[in-house]
């Protein structure tokens, strides 16, 4: 079965389940710089978890673009991916446990038709957070799991949350015996030697955990995740990844171009490639910081592989080719944008090769360098220069270090980094000194105006509208949010008078300090409630506007001038983009 037919069926036995189906949220949620991609499908829905009304009702299923950054450095041997698509259910204080677990193993049963005895299963264990999970082991006998393949375990297996604070829960997972022998006696689903493969995890969020520690939600949830690729290479019977048809074609391309024989490599650079073109096509451009540092990593790890393959690097949009015609069937959007994503990607290979071999060569001194002097650590000053005169991230020179049997030390490299950082800052500080603030009068009329476009927008649209991502410089704003259709020109006009209406109108910005729980119940808005502290600052404007905000804002909605819509687009499938401007 190919992945395209095992996301079909997925989404098609949950919607004849009473779910709608939902688009997946770009990739990058923009405007929460505290996470840089999306890492799980529950992430673009944690509003709806902690209680707020979804306007599709209280069952939803989708496929989730995610990535996870944690393991780039894992990537190259057989099974560690930094993108991935995840295929989620979830009930919004719906269903709950007996009902979910029911359901997963009919679609692995009937739809995928996986033999009942290659199952196992694990529930939490118990502690003094949390009870036993019986109503799931009693769940997972109902449906025909025998004893000896259900296990328990504690929080380190058990239990879910993205990070340290937000909704969370008990959880059961999901395992495929892939009939390797056990490593030992008691070789059983925690154990990572092959033999047990998860395949799916189902958490039962009913508990909010924050510094304080845990509370109980308004709702209880079900947030359920099943890897794609995984999923895929299992019932195709592949030992890896690479081997399915998402993958396999790049592998082959190489494997044909290469000078050297590096299986490392290959994987390398056929992951690193399906990241990139993901991530820049859902906006992400490379840079020294955050989400485009990230993409800069991958892009440059990927060249250093390519060129240790000795592949010509001239062939490398036709390697793009290879990889965007193994994802278009999945990704559809991907033929749009083909050129730009190649022009990305070549520009930021030829920027890293103007220095990569001289690059190398530093690096050679310096690991003589180091043996010469009997050590094994690199020295971190000289880590820091090759960062900065010649590009090379700080993962990669581990990464060469690593292959000489040389160390890095990071968390020095760190310490310095920050020390560069903070004397560039204040050096940036003195030059603005004088009166010069950072967020200026400009901006920060656009950071109220954007709370009126929000507010108009649901007027005039629906309550289906909520702010998907922000951005603000000095001439104009940007706001994107969910609306499933291009707008009419009659509803752009409408809402330009509206936001006019309460300018003129001059009602006052009132801001107010509570608490996060407070903040809720009043019925604020906000995009990534997980990420805010307990005590929060609420903007009200009016009847119509509450938001959960930073700021800063004008006091007086008469401060803004003329608001003017200058364009609407699409922005990803499901969210539109308004650029508008005051006047
Ligand atoms: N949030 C859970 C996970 O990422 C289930 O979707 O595994």
């Amino acid at each position: 079965m190919k992945a395209i037919e095992i996301r079909n069926k997925y989404l098609n036995f949950f919607k004849n389940k009473g779910h709608k189906v939902i688009p997946s949220a770009p990739l990058i949620p923009e405007n929460d710089p505290s996470v840089l991609f999306n890492t799980a499908g529950m992430q673009p829905l944690v509003p709806y978890l902690l209680g707020q009304k979804h306007p599709l009702g209280t069952r939803l299923t989708d496929y989730q673009k995610c990535v996870r950054t944690n393991d780039i450095d894992e990537v190259g041997d057989n099974r560690h991916l930094t993108y991935f698509e995840m295929l989620g259910n979830w009930s919004l204080g719906d269903y709950f446990k007996e009902e979910s677990i029911a359901m997963s193993y009919e679609f692995l049963t009937k739809e995928l038709e996986i033999p009942a005895e290659k199952i196992s299963v694990t529930c939490f264990a118990g502690d003094e957070d949390c009870e036993k999970d019986t109503v799931s082991y009693e769940a997972w006998k109902k449906v025909g799991i025998p004893d000896e393949r259900i296990y328990f375990f504690g929080k380190d297996d058990n239990w879910w949350i993205a990070g340290e604070e937000g909704p969370c829960g008990p959880d059961t997972e999901m395992f495929y015996d892939t009939g390797k022998q056990k490593c030992s006696p008691e070789c059983n689903p925690s154990c990572d030697c092959g033999k047990y493969v998860e395949i799916w995890n189902n958490v039962f969020m009913e508990f909010y955990k924050d510094k304080n520690g845990y509370s109980k939600l308004k709702q209880k949830n079900v947030d359920t995740g099943l890897g794609l690729e995984r999923m895929t290479m299992l019932l195709q019977g592949k030992e890896t990844p690479y081997e399915i048809e998402i993958f396999e074609p790049v592998m082959k391309e190489l494997e044909k171009l290469q000078k050297n024989d590096f299986i490392e490599s290959r994987r390398i650079v056929t992951e690193h490639l399906r990241s990139s073109i993901m991530i820049i096509n859902d906006g992400g451009r490379p840079s020294n910081v955050d989400r485009g540092y990230i993409l800069r990593r991958l892009l440059r790890r990927m060249t250093r592989h390519l060129n240790k393959l000795e592949i010509d690097l001239n062939k490398l949009p036709e390697i793009i080719d290879v990889s965007i015609d193994s994802l278009h069937e999945l990704y559809p959007e991907l033929n749009e944008n083909r050129e730009q994503i190649k022009t990305v990607i070549i520009a930021e290979k030829d920027k890293f090769m103007k220095t990569l071999k001289n690059g190398e060569r530093e690096f050679e001194k310096v690991a003589n360098k180091t043996r010469a002097a009997n050590k094994t650590i690199i020295d971190t000053n000289a880590v820091f220069n090759l960062y900065e005169t010649y590009g090379f991230p700080p993962e990669m020179t581990e990464e060469l270090a690593k292959e000489e049997g040389l160390k890095v030390d990071m968390s020095d490299y760190q310490k310095l980094f920050k020390e560069h950082q903070e004397k560039s800052r204040q050096g940036v500080e003195q030059k603005f000194k004088g009166g010069l603030a950072s967020t200026g009068e400009m901006e920060t009329k656009y950071h109220t105006a954007t709370h009126l476009l929000n507010a108009a927008l649901k007027v005039v649209l629906g309550d289906h509208v909520h702010q998907k991502g922000s951005n603000i410089t000095e001439e104009r704003m940007r706001f994107d949010f969910s609306h499933p259709v291009k707008m009419t020109d009659e509803e752009k006009q409408k809402v330009e008078d509206l936001v006019n209406n309460w300018i003129e109108e001059g009602i006052d910005v009132v801001c107010e300090e509570m608490s996060k729980e407070e903040a809720i119940k009043s019925g604020a808005e906000c995009m990534f409630i997980e990420k805010y502290p307990d005590m929060v600052t609420v903007y009200t404007i009016g009847d119509f506007s509450k938001e959960l905000c930073g700021g800063p804002h004008v006091k007086n909605t008469s401060e803004l001038g003329h608001f003017k819509i200058k364009k609407e687009e699409a922005s990803s499938s499901g969210v539109r983009r308004i650029k508008a401007v005051l006047e």
